[in-house]
């Protein structure tokens, strides 16, 4: 099977610990000797304080986008390093680079495409581009909650939503440079149209990918009825 996983940077680079990206790798590795696995990496807070320092100094937020993608690239490339040998050794900057890499069998790592999106789209298009059968989404909390589980502690995780549904979620929140909580709206509306089988859920134990593959965990999207 055909698996697209997106880490997001602050499950990966929070601690800045070698030990997240090697307990990646192993995890990856061992699902790549029976699946295909292309992954998408975030910036995380190192995305969000190089972002904060060109945002002080005026650029537009395509610049501060386009920062951010750079430092998720680095951090695409922090995991290949750990990956080492079972890894593509380039990250892809675009999907048909992505594409063509994985076809040697290698696990591919990349970071963000262009701006004006979050690495949880680009990996949505990516499961789109290359016909993934499954999305693993991993975040720094169990799934999808019904508030900020970090704020508010009686917020409630959800078993499973529709796209339409996450989109309401989303309809007040605004679009700035570094400031993406969960899946933005492309993320959403393509997982809408290529009906992509989509999990939620927490990174913080690498483990939980292997378990959404035949297990119930975290948050499954259900692409809208026709
Ligand atoms: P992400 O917001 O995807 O990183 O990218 P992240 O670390 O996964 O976020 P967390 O971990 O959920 O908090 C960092 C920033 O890089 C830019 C955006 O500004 C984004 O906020 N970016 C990333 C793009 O503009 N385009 C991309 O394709 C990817």
């Amino acid at each position: 099977m055909r698996i697209v996983i997106t880490i997001g940077g602050s499950v990966i680079i929070k601690d800045h610990n070698y030990k997240k990206f090697q307990d990646y790798a192993t995890v990856l590795r061992d699902m790549s000797a029976e699946h295909q696995v292309m992954v998408v990496v975030g910036g995380g807070s190192t995305a969000r304080d190089y972002i904060g320092i060109a945002r002080d100094m005026g650029a537009s937020e395509a610049i501060c986008d386009d920062i951010g993608i750079e430092v998720t690239r680095l951090n695409a490339r922090l995991l290949i390093t750990a990956l080492g040998e079972d890894a593509y050794p380039r990250v892809p900057y675009n999907f048909s680079q992505a594409h063509e890499f994985s076809s040697l069998g290698k696990i591919v790592v990349m970071g963000g495409t262009e701006p004006a999106h979050s690495t949880d789209a680009v990996g949505s298009i990516l499961a789109e581009f290359v016909g993934a059968e499954l999305l693993l989404n991993a975040t720094s909390v169990d799934g999808l909650f019904d508030k900020d589980p970090n704020k508010f502690p009686e917020a409630q995780m959800i078993e499973e939503i529709t796209p339409k549904d996450m989109m309401e979620m989303l309809s007040d929140k605004d679009m700035k440079a570094g400031t993406y909580e969960f899946l933005d709206k492309t993320a959403i509306q393509i997982i809408a149209r290529s009906k992509i089988r989509t999990v939620i859920l927490n990174g913080e134990n690498p483990e939980n990918l292997k378990k959404a593959i035949n297990e119930k965990i975290g948050t499954l999207i259900i692409p809208n009825p026709e």
